[in-house]
Formats: C-alpha cells, structure tokens, sequence
C-alpha cells in the first residue's frame, strides 16, 4: 500500500495526499474481479486499507469512501454530483429528464415540484390506500399456506406508490401491469448497468425478449396513465396533478418527455426499494419470532385489537426499531456513486476532477467501529438512550443532502404499517425450498424468499 503526497490544484494551499490503493487488486482487472464476485464482502473490508481508498477497475481508477462521516461530506458537498456510465446506462432505459438522474438547477426545480407530495402534512391522506393495500395482503394469505414473497411485496408496494401518486379510475388493472413490468425490468437492469454489452441485449433471446418487453410495457402504461388523467380533465390533489401543472423555469409547461421521465423515475425506486425492504423484513421476522411476538404486544396494546391504522404507527416505537434494524443489516439501496465535477478534498486526501467515487450504506451500516455486536439484529439498539452513541452518518439508508430519497417519510409509514399488520396476524416459518441468499442487484433481496405464514 503506497501513499503519496501531491500538491493540491490551483486552490489548495496544504499538500494533500493520494488516498492508498486498496490491497487485493490482480493485475489488468484490479479489484473488479472482488467487485463482481462479492461486492458486499469486498466493500466491508475496504475501511482496513483507508478512509478514503483508490480501487483499480481495469484501467480506471475509482474512488471508495469507507467511514460515515465522509460519506456523509461526500453527499453534502455540491462538487460531487450524480453522473458516470452507471447513470448513463440507466438513462438509457428509464429516461433522462427524470429527477433522479438530473443535476443542477433542473435536479432542484424538479425536486422544489414533488417534494410536496412526500411532506409528512400529506402522509395522512394516503392512510386510507395503504390501510387498504396492507391488509388485503394480509387477508389474501392462507395459514399455513406457502407464500412467494418477492411477489407479494412487489404487490403492495409498487400498488401503494402507483394508487397514492398517480390515483386514476382503472388504477387496479394497471398496478398489476406495473407490477408485472417492474419486476422484469428490475431483475435484468443491474446487468446492463454494470455489464453494459449495448446491441448483445438486441439478440433475440428468450430473456432479452422478456426484459425488452417489460421496459416497453413499462412506458406505455405511464403514457396511458397521463393520457387518461389529461383527457378526464380532472385534477386530483396527487403527484400527477402537480407535474401536469408544473412550470419550468420560463413559467412554461414542462414537456411530455419530462412528464413521462418523472413518473417513471419516481415510480421505479419507489416500487423496488420498499418491495426489497418488505422481503427484507419478512426474512428478519421468520429469523427472530421474538420480534415478530414484541410487535404483535405492541400492535395490540395500540390498538386494543381493531386493524392497525396509519394513524398508530407514530406509538408503534418497536415496531419501527424492527423496521430500522432491518433496514440497518439489508439496506435495499447497498452502493451509492457520486463524480467529482472538480479537484476536491475528502478526509485530508485529494480527490481529481471527473473521480467516480462509491461508498456503500450496506458496509457503513454494519461497520465494528459503528456498531456494537454488528451483526446482530437488536432492534432495540434503536432506542433513543442507545442509540445516542452511534456516529453521525452510520445509518443513512435513504441517503443524506440533495439527492436524500423524497420518499423517506412515505417509505418509513408504510414499513412500520405493513410490519405491525404482518407481525399482527402471522407467525412466519422458514420453508426448505425458500433461497434465502441475498440477490446482489440494483437493490438487495433474498433471491427467492419462500415462507410460511401461521395465524397467531
Ligand atoms: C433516491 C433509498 C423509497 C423515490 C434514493 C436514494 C436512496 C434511496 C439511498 C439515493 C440517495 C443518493 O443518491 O444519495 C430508498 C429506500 C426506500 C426508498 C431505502 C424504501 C425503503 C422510495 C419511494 C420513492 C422513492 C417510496 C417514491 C415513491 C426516490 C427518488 C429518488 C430516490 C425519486 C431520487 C432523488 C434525487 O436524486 O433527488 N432513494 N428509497 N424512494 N428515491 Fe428512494
């Protein structure tokens, strides 16, 4: 491991260093074939070599950020926007003019335009579809009855995002399509974002055609939706409605494409992420009954046995421990990258114009140095007199600055609700057949989570 020192750029007056390669790099492929092969494992260790360390991948140099208060100075700090190939191959499929791929004053007017649809003043008027939505999961699923949970969490959660945001006539139909679509476009993206083989994805194979399919059924549904809501002529007070009558900077409409870009990129996050997490949480109850057991104690003395509301879920404290400590062990979002519009320091080390940096909320959230007993589930490491002692920045799922996920307060709303109606009604059993490995993707999930749901 070398260290070397070099004089800042035109703005520094103090020398700053290079940050040290990381050990393990071979030659010609560095540390991408450990980046491919166990990229969780890889980046957990990374904080041995550095707080900042270089990473070879191939001929590229990338930059990797390893503690939480860097992570957190990364994310605040204007200089680093979001950019690279990543991002590029994720245009490439889901839009470029949506609000989260854009930077600079179109990213801030975009958010200045949504961000009214996730304060928490409107979290109440979704309490109704997300009731609704958690406890037709729960009826629909039989005692005793295996149940596939990768498609039951894609179902309430893209169902909640699309009948919340987007609320229209004939949304029940078209939240199965989104459903359907999402879930092939998402299982066959990371693929192309990190192994980007451009026409080879045109072949007429059998998977390209499913995947091929699913993007396209994926617009048309959003260009329908639009459609339908501008020929009602009805304005409902939703998401949809605030983009139709959104403004750019001139006073002028903002465009279809733009339209069309944003609700795709509002609607896929949305439906992925929580889908991931859901699945996470259903993995942690079957691990750890006697968490599922201390959040039907709470449900019930909240609730005196009616169903759990939105309303209740600010007094289930436990409940929403579990949630964050799941959320802490399997983050749904495990890697963030940033790039360097200009020569910038980080920890003291210099950091070159263009740099690609990455950090990964996965190896911060389960760092020794953050976290005592790290790999333990300990929801109650969350109370508020333990939970003083953990850094700033060590648990950041939805992330942390400008690009911190709108749909943090919505997400935590519906996590705690669906935990407690779960944890509620059901007991869950491991089954053998299940393949509880986590799927390594644009999110992380166990790969196909198969459980047995035993009514208490
Ligand atoms: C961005 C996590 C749910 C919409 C992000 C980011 C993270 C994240 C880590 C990026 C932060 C960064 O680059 O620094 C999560 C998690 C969720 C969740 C863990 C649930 C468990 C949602 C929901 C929606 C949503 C429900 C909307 C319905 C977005 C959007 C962005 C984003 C639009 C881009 C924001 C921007 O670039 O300005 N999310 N998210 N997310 N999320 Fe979420």
């Amino acid at each position: 491991m070398t260290v070397e020192s070099v004089k800042p750029g035109a703005s520094g007056a103090t020398a700053l260093r290079e940050p040290p390669l990381a050990g393990g790099g071979v030659p010609v492929l560095g540390h991408g074939w450990r980046l491919v092969r166990d990229p969780l494992a890889f980046m957990c260790r990374l904080r041995d070599h550095g707080d900042v360390v270089r990473l070879k991948l191939g001929p590229k140099t990338v930059y990797a950020v390893t503690t939480p208060e860097l992570t957190g100075a990364l994310a605040l700090n204007p200089d680093y926007i979001i950019s690279g190939p990543l991002w590029e191959s994720l245009e490439g499929l889901l839009g470029k003019e949506g609000v989260a791929t854009a930077n600079g004053p179109l990213h801030r007017r975009q958010r200045r335009t949504i961000q009214p649809a996730f304060r928490l003043d409107a979290l109440p008027g979704y309490g109704p579809v997300m009731e609704e939505e958690v406890h037709a999961l729960t009826e629909r699923w039989a005692s005793g009855r295996i149940i596939d949970c990768t498609a039951e969490s894609y179902r309430v959660a893209v169902r909640v995002a699309a009948r919340c945001l987007l609320r229209s006539r004939f949304m029940d139909e078209r939240a199965e399509r989104l459903c359907a679509a999402l879930a092939t476009v998402f299982r066959g993206m990371y693929q192309r974002m990190v192994v980007p083989l451009g026409p080879l994805y045109k072949l007429p194979l059998p998977a390209n055609r499913e995947f091929n399919r699913a993007l396209a059924d994926l617009h048309l549904l959003v260009d329908e939706i639009v459609a339908e809501r501008r020929a009602s002529g009805q304005k409902p007070n939703d998401l949809l409605t605030t983009l139709l009558e959104a403004k750019d900077d001139n006073g002028d409409p903002i465009g279809e494409q733009e339209i069309h870009d944003q609700v795709v990129a509002i609607l896929t996050p949305g439906g992925e992420t929580v889908s991931a997490t859901i699945m996470s949480l259903l993995y942690m109850l079957a691990e750890h009954p006697e968490h599922g057991d201390k959040v039907r104690e709470e449900v019930e003395a909240v609730t005196g046995g009616r169903p759990v509301a939105l309303r209740d879920v600010h007094r289930l404290s436990h409940t929403n421990n579990v949630v964050v400590e799941a959320m802490r062990l399997r983050p749904a979002v495990w890697i963030l990258t940033r790039r360097a519009v200009t020569e910038t320091e980080l920890g003291g080390y210099r950091i070159p114009a263009g740099a690609d940096i990455i950090y990964s909320p996965y190896a911060i959230q389960r760092d020794p140095k953050s976290y005592e007993r790290h790999l333990e589930f300990d929801p109650d490491r969350w109370r508020p007199e333990r939970s003083v002692d953990i850094p700033k920045y060590a648990m950041r799922p939805f992330g942390v600055g400008n690009r911190k996920c709108p749909g943090d307060h919505f997400s935590m709303a519906l996590l705690t609700l669906t935990t407690a109606a779960l944890a509620g009604r059901y007991r869950f059993e491991r089954v053998a057949e299940s393949d509880d490995d986590l799927r390594i993707g644009v999110t992380l999930h166990p790969n196909r989570l198969l459980l047995r749901p035993v009514a208490r």
